[in-house]
């Protein structure tokens, strides 16, 4: 059964009771759609007893708020669920008394995404589209072509042409028709949105696709249950498109309408300072401007966020703020991330991280506060630029000489070891 009650237009607020193509018909391509569910009947069928009752540890667990009617033709994968770890060291380093990490690099293709990708798949299924099609710069492309491996459809990817290597060969794995686009995000954005529309395919891209969001905000409901129905202060999250940030704070605003939380969280927009349109209108209050990208960050290097005003009204309803990273800050966040909680982090991820250092040092978030950031994506999806975040290893011979001496110097032995001494 579904819960679904209408769907309404975040631009001009008309409401539509049938179904519609992706966007407003009113609005056209700026009037993203929001999915609106019948609460009072949610209400009735989901409480905290019966989620503690759910076997199902998977982002499917929260079904009656999801626009997937019945259970049949699921991927096989297993979406969400995702761990929520205590990353005290991090904390420290961070400014925080405690702080902890929402790993969603543990999601069967490595990202966040497969939230999106598997509604959207299961949705294409049930529309009867054999094929489905996006732009990305990686992640969701590599989720939508696992969830479609897994569910025997055919995708076909758009990738802006900088999109990092083993993203791409992730695609190609999965079997994906991967087109290559001699330009930036945009213009693979473009090129699949006129395929999908001249071949009919299932557009999985959130600039126009209402119910992706709706996968997205799982991460929220997980959350608030992991840490027994308590919000925390803070939640950091890094935007690109604005659509994750957004969806995450849908989820708290709905788990208050149903009475599973009391109080909601802050929402922390990290966005990269070379790709930072939706921090500049957040801040100066006027429409989007576009901008061309500059950031080691490809998840979040999007120019044209067409998301932005979902983005924004998740950031003020929530009482929370938009902040800035450099990718210097963002290469550290990477490492000290993995140095002190053991999780690696992709760059668009650990700008979650940097920009709540950034936010407790300029006296935003208070040092008492607690806070979870997302890590959105695993950093093995682009070791290139994790190598820009580390050293190289030590070269040692065969037979161990020079051993000792890197380690003494790593402060890993004793200056005057026992072989030291032997000698
Ligand atoms: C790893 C990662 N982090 C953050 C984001 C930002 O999400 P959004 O573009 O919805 O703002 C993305 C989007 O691609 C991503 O892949
Ligand atoms: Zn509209």
């Amino acid at each position: 059964m579904s819960f679904v009650l209408r769907l309404q237009c975040v631009c001009c607020g008309q409401q539509y009771w049938t179904r519609v193509p992706y966007t407003c018909p009113v609005c056209g391509t700026t009037g993203i759609l929001d999915v609106q569910y019948d609460y009072a009947a949610v209400r009735r069928v989901l409480s905290r007893k019966i989620l503690r009752r759910r076997a199902e540890h998977s982002h499917w667990r929260y079904r009656e708020l999801l626009p997937i009617a019945t259970r049949p033709g699921l991927p096989g994968l297993q979406v969400g669920w995702t761990p929520i770890c205590d990353a005290r060291r991090l904390a420290n380093q961070v400014g925080l008394r405690s702080l902890l990490l929402k790993d969603e690099g543990r999601n069967p293709t490595g990202s966040l995404k497969d939230r999106a990708s598997s509604i959207a798949t299961v949705r294409a299924l049930r529309e009867r589209s054999p094929i489905v099609a996006c732009a990305s710069t990686g992640n969701a492309a590599s989720s939508l072509a696992g969830m479609a491996a897994s569910l025997g459809l055919r995708s076909v990817i758009f990738v802006p042409q900088r999109a990092p290597e083993p993203k791409v060969t992730q695609l190609l794995i999965f079997g994906a028709t991967v087109f290559r686009v001699l330009g930036g995000y945009d213009h693979a954005f473009r090129l699949s949105q006129q395929a999908c529309e001249r071949w009919g395919w299932y557009d999985r891209n959130c600039a126009i696709n209402p119910y992706l969001m709706e996968g997205k905000k799982t991460v929220g409901f997980e959350i608030a249950e992991q840490l027994g129905w308590q919000a925390p202060d803070w939640i950091a999250l890094s935007v690109g498109d604005g659509c994750t940030i957004a969806g995450a704070w849908k989820a708290f605003r709905e788990l208050k309408i149903l009475g599973l939380i009391d109080r909601t969280p802050r929402m922390l927009g990290v966005q990269a300072a070379g790709a930072a349109p939706v921090t500049e209108a957040f801040r100066s209050g006027t429409a989007l401007q576009p901008i061309v990208p500059e950031t080691i960050a490809d998840s979040i290097a999007v120019g044209v966020p067409r998301n932005w005003q979902k983005a924004l009204m998740a950031i003020r309803e929530s009482r929370g703020t938009m902040i800035n990273v450099t990718d210097d800050e963002i290469l550290d966040a990477m490492r000290y991330t993995g140095k002190l909680a053991g999780v690696f982090a992709e760059p668009a991820a650990a700008a979650a991280v940097a920009g709540l250092k950034r936010a407790v040092g300029e006296g935003i978030v208070f040092k008492r506060s607690s806070a979870v950031a997302i890590i959105t994506g695993s950093g093995l999806k682009d070791i290139h630029a994790a190598q820009k975040a580390v050293s190289e290893p030590f070269e040692v011979s065969p037979d161990g000489g020079g051993l000792e001496e890197i380690l003494r110097r790593q402060g890993l032995v004793a200056a005057h070891s026992r072989a030291a001494a032997q000698k």
